[in-house]
């Protein structure tokens, strides 16, 4: 008898094919689906490409686009990889007439026409298991079966990352209430393109952002609503990054505006352009030699026709001096996080108080945890109108693609609309609070009952 070596070549080519055809290995469209979209790796790790891109270059959306809608980048077409398209001829090349012949695409380069691929497309490694789940998943990209984790049929799932216990649940509860008065008169009238929204909540306080991030992932949700964390925090970010989680109007404030990764937007602007406003509101407020602010984080301009100081109690000591020798500061200016401050004033002063937030938010009166709730509630219709316009077949960042067309949208009556550009990754410019000092005839001093000690 013949050893294997002596099979004859139509022999070996059956046991291959049986290899990846037959029983020995399975079909998992979900498998298939985290390998194009790159939640998991290829079994071959760095090998799986001949050119060994590293894992988050090798998955097929970062070229076809999360939908297979395809993409073109620095002039290299990646075509779309639409069933559809696929088994049709393509001008004048021809469909790919079986599974088998798409997979010689993608693992040799054996394009139509049988005429090889451009090396723009590489060449997979790929084990039988995943031939064949990639297939099954090729075979449902783009049409109503392929859907993210976290939306089913009937379900869209939101998570929400909040501070839930300890010193600030308060703040936490009242944003949690803000997304339920959106979302649920939402769901009362049918949902978002026939699905009701289920909002999740996980407490960020006794295990950290990073573990309420992780297990908001593990349910799965689709993205994650109006979650609240005290700065960048790089962990839940890349967890989020990784796992193909939109961080949608995200009430973080970070120090830079750049630190908000691929996946974030965030609702709220960055301490850099608090402090520019604080600079530009200082400017024009009384006399140069007497003006005196309280920096706001390290970033953004400090033009020296102010004077800086860097803590509370620097400035506190400020207005001890300034009311024992009758007034030295004319102007004085501060970030929300000093307010407390405000009332120990000297009442020659003016002040300028800006706010990681429109001004209009916190006008309404009401509970210390209004601002929070209204903020909650203006997330949530954002996130609405994120997923109405992401279509009824998203992907995982449709949300993130519509977010251009969301520029004008206001998320409450009497807040002011949004801004967005290519390179801006929030939604809202800070507001600013100017008091007049109350030796200023007709001056009115405004007082607000919002407490930021409440703060996230
Ligand atoms: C680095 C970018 C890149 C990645 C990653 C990539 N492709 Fe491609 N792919 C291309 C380009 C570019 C072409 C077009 C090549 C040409 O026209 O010669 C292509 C062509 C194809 C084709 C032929 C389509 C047609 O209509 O002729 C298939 C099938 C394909 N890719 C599947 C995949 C799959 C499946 C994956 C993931 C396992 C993947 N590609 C990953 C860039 C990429």
């Amino acid at each position: 008898m013949p050893g294997p070596w002596r099979m004859p070549v139509r022999a070996v080519a059956l046991l291959l094919a049986g290899l990846t055809m037959g029983g020995v290995a399975s079909a998992d469209p979900a498998q298939g689906r985290a390998l194009y979209q790159g939640t998991a790796g290829f079994e071959a790790g760095i090998e799986a490409t001949a050119s060994r891109l590293p894992a988050r270059f090798a998955a097929c959306s970062n070229c076809h686009g999360h939908g297979g809608a395809g993409a073109s980048e620095g002039g290299v077409i990646a075509p779309p990889l639409l069933w559809a398209k696929l088994t049709a001829p393509s001008g004048t090349n021809s469909a790919f007439r079986s599974g088998e012949e798409v997979l010689r695409a993608v693992t040799i380069g054996m394009g139509r026409n049988n005429e090889l691929l451009s090396p723009a497309m590489p060449r997979y490694r790929l084990s039988p298991n995943e031939a064949r789940s990639l297939l099954a998943y090729l075979e449902v990209l783009g049409t109503r079966a392929d859907l993210p984790p976290g939306i089913s049929a009937n379900e869209i799932r939101i998570g929400t990352a909040l501070p839930l216990s300890g010193p600030a649940a308060a703040t936490g509860a009242a944003i949690l209430q803000g997304l339920h008065d959106s979302i649920d008169p939402l769901n009362a009238q049918g949902g978002i393109h026939g699905r009701t929204v289920m909002l999740i909540s996980a407490d960020t306080v006794p295990r950290g952002p990073a573990v309420a991030v992780r297990e908001l992932a593990k349910k799965p949700v689709y993205a994650l609503a109006a979650s609240l964390w005290p700065d960048s925090e790089p962990e839940a970010e890349r967890l989020l990054t990784e796992a193909r989680i939109p961080n949608l109007a995200s009430l973080v404030v970070r120090e830079k505006s750049r630190e908000a990764g691929e996946w974030d937007f965030d609702l709220l602007p960055p301490v850099e352009e608090q402090q520019k406003l604080l600079a530009g509101a200082m400017a024009t407020c009384g006399n140069p030699a007497r003006r005196t602010a309280l920096a706001i984080g390290t970033e953004g301009p400090r033009p020296s026709s102010v004077r800086w100081v860097i803590s509370a109690s620097d400035l506190a000591a400020t207005f001890e001096k300034s009311a024992t020798t009758g007034g030295r500061d004319e102007c004085v200016g501060f970030g929300l996080a000093a307010i407390g401050l405000s009332s120990a004033a000297p009442p020659s002063a003016a002040q300028r108080i800006v706010l990681p937030m429109p001004e209009e938010l916190l006008s309404e009166g009401g509970a210390a945890s209004e601002p929070w709730r209204r903020l909650g509630e203006a997330a949530g219709r954002v996130v609405i109108e994120l997923l109405a316009n992401a279509g009824a077949v998203p992907h995982e960042r449709s949300t993130l693609d519509a977010l251009s067309a969301l520029s004008g949208f206001e998320p409450l009556p009497g807040l002011p609309p949004l801004r967005f550009s290519r390179t801006r990754r929030f939604g809202w410019d800070p507001g600013l609070i100017a008091i007049p000092a109350r030796a200023d005839p007709g001056g009115t001093a405004r007082r607000t009952p919002f407490d930021p000690a409440q703060g996230g």
